[in-house]
């Protein structure tokens, strides 16, 4: 097995190990994180009504919240590969409406045509782009017709330049919201080691190549990019 392998297998021992921590961690290191997550169903049409949804990353369950308060009746399907983030989550909000399933991105499979809306936040970074272009694909045989791909996550920049000063910036404001320079060097290794930052281009290109008919970028600050699309 080669170093990188290893080391992509360490993601759910890496979420398992900081899944008491994460919530408030998240919070202070990652600017505009609620407005983030609560941009992901700012376009959603008002007469939008997702009986199944499916969300990668569910974490700790931040937005998993938020998406059961917006839509208490739907049926949730909540996947992440951190059997610890999946444990807090469930301690966090309990429904017989949510169905946690511990699986990798690359190894889901669910019935074709089936989720109205797929929802995840900085999650889809940790997978390599030939993986993400593959999950694209799935995810547009998963979902309804006319069903919504709304999501956000860490993209790297069109430039190394204009990603290394997104990062710079990004520093500044977690060294600002209280992070410590310990924890700014947890998060970049764990960066170094388990994230695969893609930028908007190669996004579009692979949502459009998928058979999505739109694809449109409804916020951005720095590395935080939502994207909305429809099939
Ligand atoms: C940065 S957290 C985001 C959690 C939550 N969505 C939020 O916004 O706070 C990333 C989550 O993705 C999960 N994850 C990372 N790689 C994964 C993979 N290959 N398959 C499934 N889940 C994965 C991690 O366990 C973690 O809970």
């Amino acid at each position: 097995m080669n170093h990188k392998a290893n080391k992509e297998q360490e993601v759910d021992v890496f979420y398992d190990s900081i899944s008491k921590s994460y919530t408030e961690a998240i919070r202070r290191c990652v600017p505009e994180y609620e407005e983030m997550l609560k941009s992901l169903f700012i376009y959603l049409k008002p007469d939008f009504l997702p009986k199944k949804i499916l969300e990668l990353g569910c974490g700790t369950g931040n937005l998993t919240q938020l998406v059961h308060l917006k839509f208490p009746n739907a049926a949730i399907t909540a996947v992440d590969i951190s059997t610890e983030c999946i444990n807090e989550c469930k301690s966090r909000i309990s429904s017989s409406n949510i169905e946690y399933v511990k699986s990798d991105f690359k190894e889901i499979h669910f019935p074709d045509n089936g989720f109205d809306l797929v929802l995840s936040s900085i999650s889809i970074h940790h997978i390599k782009d030939a993986d993400k272009e593959i999950l694209f694909q799935k995810l547009h045989k998963y979902q309804s017709a006319n069903g919504v791909l709304s999501f956000c996550d860490q993209f790297r920049g069109e430039s190394d330049f204009i990603y290394q000063k997104h990062i710079e910036r990004w520093k500044e404001f977690a060294i600002k919201q209280g992070a410590s320079t310990d924890e700014w060097e947890m998060w970049m290794k764990h960066q170094k080691d388990h994230d695969y930052h893609s930028t908007l281009a190669n996004h579009f290109h692979w949502i459009k190549s998928a058979g999505y008919k739109l694809v449109d970028c409804t916020k951005r600050h720095l590395l935080w990019t939502t994207l909305y699309a429809e099939k």
